[in-house]
């Protein structure tokens, strides 16, 4: 029999070391044959630690296990499937799970993440060997027919991307993988490090196979050293069976990884930061052009892709460019991997097609709030996206169609406030958060958002509050216009939005008079 327990920072985080050292103890004073499996996370996150069990039927889940319960569980039989108050039947009918679209996810939680076996018995490298039997234009041309746009948040297509960077002549060129998940309320990336890291090794690759690159760097955020542990040990397993390092799978393509941590900057999430920051020096904005795909990193031609977009990469070899776009609406194919943060009832990652209306996932998925309070407003996109009242949870998940209501689905965060937030304050948080991530190589960032801090404090304590107001929308506009990157031109969008959709937080009591 084989156990399932996760090794995930989530489980961890809530004692999955201690409940599966439990279990080796209770099965050992038992004699029972069993195996206990260190998987990745289902991505359910208010049923970690879930214990799964195999059974004749399918994996049996358990959760949220703690410690106190293993011995319960053993006496309960449940090495069989038996009954016990945690007892959730079989995982994969949970209907969060069941509901689910998951392509990009579809091994993760199931697999042992460590386990080169396990990821082929699963389908993995299928789309490797696929893309090895075609030219490099053919495999950058099923990545355009496939409709896969850049899942860090801007949205850009993938196969325009590739096609620049295959077009550049050089003696180099990079795969750069932006691991540096800084966005609120997302853990996508982070899921599949520590839950199915060859995916990542395999896109990477087909990647590199596409554009003619032979090194590719994973960029990973210092905040989490379990993802850069285990990827790595992932990628020398890799090394170690031939997959990475010289003429991959008896290719003439050559192709290694090298995986850096990040010291903490969100602004090194953004591309160009991210490849100063990788040749070593501070992560500062470049100005763009030239772009990194044709001077990127080192100044050679460069792939820079969130990890979600190389990850779901093998899908689109493996099972067709077309089986992949036949999901999603209008410009926005594909899945997304939605991820429910916050004050929310169910939080985790929900991989579900382009389409789905906000209000499936927040209410259907989400259940709502975890105070049981009515939902006030739902920010998506990170700590740049729009804030979004509840009259409009009933737009589709799509890049246009959020943009239209100026807001933005960037990575797939979704993080949910109930009636007790002062959306004046999460204004000045948008501020704050901007000045003290700032990279400083421009004005509008750099000064304005303290400057922001100021007004928005001024209105916060009721004072002038009309001409502040005017004055905050001047200090938008300018840091719309006039910043060099995302992070002083986003700013704007939660400020704006929560003075669009909630301006009663913004007129406060006028103090009393000295
Ligand atoms: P961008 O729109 O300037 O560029 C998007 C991507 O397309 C870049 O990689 C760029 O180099 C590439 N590109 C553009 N034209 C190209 C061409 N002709 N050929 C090849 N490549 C081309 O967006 P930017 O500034 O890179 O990112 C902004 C977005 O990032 C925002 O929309 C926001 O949603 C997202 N974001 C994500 C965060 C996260 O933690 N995931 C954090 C902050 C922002
Ligand atoms: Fe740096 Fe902000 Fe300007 Fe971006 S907008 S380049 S983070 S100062």
């Amino acid at each position: 029999t084989r156990i399932f327990v996760p090794i995930d920072s989530t489980a961890l985080s809530l004692d999955a070391e201690e409940v599966a050292e439990a279990l080796a103890q209770g099965l050992q004073r038992k004699g029972a044959q069993a195996e206990i499996v260190r998987n990745g996370s289902r991505g359910l996150f208010w049923l970690e630690p879930l214990v799964e069990v195999e059974t004749p039927a399918g994996r049996v889940g358990y959760g949220p296990v703690t410690p106190a319960d293993v011995p319960g569980l053993l006496a309960a039989n449940f090495l069989e499937g038996g009954e016990h108050p945690l007892r959730l039947g079989l995982v994969e009918e949970i209907p969060y799970l069941k509901r689910q679209q998951r392509l990009t996810f579809a091994r993760c939680g199931i697999v042992d993440p460590l386990s080169l076996s396990d990821y082929e018995a699963h389908g993995g490298y299928r789309g490797l060997a696929k893309a090895l039997t075609l030219e490099p234009a053919a495999i950058v041309e099923a990545v355009t027919v496939s409709g896969l746009r850049g899942r860090g948040g801007a949205g850009f297509p993938t196969g325009i991307k590739w096609k620049t960077v295959l077009g550049a002549a050089s003696d180099q060129k990079y795969i750069v993988c932006n691991a540096d998940e800084g966005d609120s309320g997302t853990f996508a990336d982070r899921l599949l490090l520590e839950g199915d890291p060859f995916v990542l090794i395999e896109g990477m690759t087909i990647a590199g196979v596409a554009v003619g690159a032979t090194q590719g760097f994973v960029y990973i955020r210092s905040e989490y050293p379990h993802s850069f542990r285990t990827f790595k040990q992932a990628v020398q397993i890799a090394r170690d069976e031939g997959k990475l390092g010289r003429r991959i799978l008896g290719s003439p393509h050559d192709f290694d990884i090298e995986v850096r941590l990040g010291a903490g900057a969100y602004i090194c999430g953004e591309e160009t930061s991210l490849l100063e920051s990788l040749e070593g020096k501070r992560g500062v904005i470049r100005f763009k052009p030239p772009l990194p795909a044709l001077q990127g990193l080192f100044g050679k031609p460069t792939v820079v892709n969130n990890l979600i977009t190389l990850a779901t990469v093998p899908f689109i070899l493996s099972e067709g460019a077309e089986t992949y776009r036949d999901f999603g609406m209008g410009r926005s194919r594909g899945t997304l991997p939605v991820q429910l943060a916050g004050n929310v009832k169910y939080g985790g990652l929900v991989e579900l097609a382009f389409g789905v209306t906000l209000d499936t996932l927040i209410n259907d998925f989400g259940g709502g709030t975890r105070s049981g309070r009515p939902l006030r407003a739902v920010q998506i996109g990170g700590p740049l996206g729009a804030y979004l009242p509840v009259s409009l949870l009933g737009l589709p998940m799509d890049y246009e169609a959020l943009a239209a209501k100026r807001g933005m689905l960037g990575h797939g965060g979704m993080v949910l406030f109930d009636d007790s937030v002062d959306m004046a304050r999460q204004a000045r948080f948008a501020m704050e958060f901007c000045a003290l991530e700032s990279c400083g190589k421009c004005t509008p960032c750099r000064i304005g958002s303290t400057r922001g801090v100021e007004v928005l404090d001024r209105i916060i304590a009721g004072r002038d509050p009309d001409k502040q107001t005017a004055l905050l929308r001047d200090l938008c506009e300018v840091m719309t216009d006039g910043s060099l990157c995302a992070l002083g031109g986003l700013t704007p969008l939660p400020v704006l939005s929560a003075l669009e959709h909630f301006p009663e937080d913004f007129k406060r009591p006028v103090p009393a008079a000295a």
